[in-house]
């Protein structure tokens, strides 16, 4: 489903990934664990062809970042969820409009939008939640719509970098059981993350990255 064949990125002042070979399947649940500027955001911003490989190639379904175009990029992006540690919502939307805003802007007819999403809001214990303003949820609550906004568009995979990062312990395990329920139905998770705690019993592949390589897969 994913695969990098030799990747290396090089930023201006330092290398982001230094030859990285490896491959996700479909459905899967990956770890991408290492120390902070070990490559982790950079091999995920890969993924979504946010940047692109300075050597080799990434290839994602029938994607491949040497001949992808910026048209085939909105395609991509509209398969791929993302989840990110300060969840980016917009402040002064409500919920139901932050996790809309995907399908409004892919054309969705309103009553599909409607029913879709309040399904969703049902599933994460926020549908009582719809109109309130994005701005003024928990943190929890926030990154709960975050998972809701990536789901909504079924996505094959769900790239998540940090993604309790700012949250408490509760809601971090909140979170994480999120994911791991959004995978049983079937979409692959790759979840970047320094919280080795709240994964340490989870039984999930552990791809271990330091200084741009990949030590472990
Ligand atoms: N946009 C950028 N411009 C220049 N250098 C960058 C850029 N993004 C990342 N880097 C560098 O690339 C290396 C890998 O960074 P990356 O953000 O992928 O690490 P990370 O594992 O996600 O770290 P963290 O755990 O802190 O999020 C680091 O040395 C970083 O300084
Ligand atoms: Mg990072």
């Amino acid at each position: 489903m994913i695969k990098f064949s030799n990747v290396s990125v090089d930023y201006p002042y330092s290398e982001g990934l230094s030859n990285v070979n490896v491959e996700f399947k479909d459905k899967e649940f990956a770890f991408v664990l290492g120390p902070t500027g070990s490559g982790k955001s950079t091999l995920l911003r890969l993924i979504y062809m946010d940047i692109y490989p300075t050597n080799g190639r990434v290839d994602v379904k029938n994607w491949s970042s040497k001949k992808i175009t910026a048209r085939k990029i909105r395609k991509l992006r509209k398969n791929i969820g993302i989840v990110f540690q300060d969840f980016r919502l917009i402040q002064n939307l409500s919920v139901f409009e932050n996790v809309a805003l995907p399908l409004i802007i892919n054309g969705y007819p309103r009553k599909y939008i409607k029913r879709k999403v309040e399904a969703i809001l049902d599933e994460i214990g926020l549908l009582n939640s719809l109109r309130q303003k994005a701005g003024t949820l928990s943190k929890g609550e926030a990154q709960r719509v975050g998972i809701a906004r990536a789901v909504v568009k079924n996505p094959f995979v769900i790239l998540a970098d940090e993604p309790t990062g700012n949250l408490d312990p509760d809601s971090s395990v909140t979170v994480f059981n999120l994911l791991r329920k959004i995978n049983k139905l079937g979409t692959a998770v790759i979840m970047a993350t320094h919280d080795y705690l709240l994964i340490k019993d989870a039984p999930n592949r552990r791809i271990l990255m330091d200084n741009g390589k990949i030590l472990k897969k």
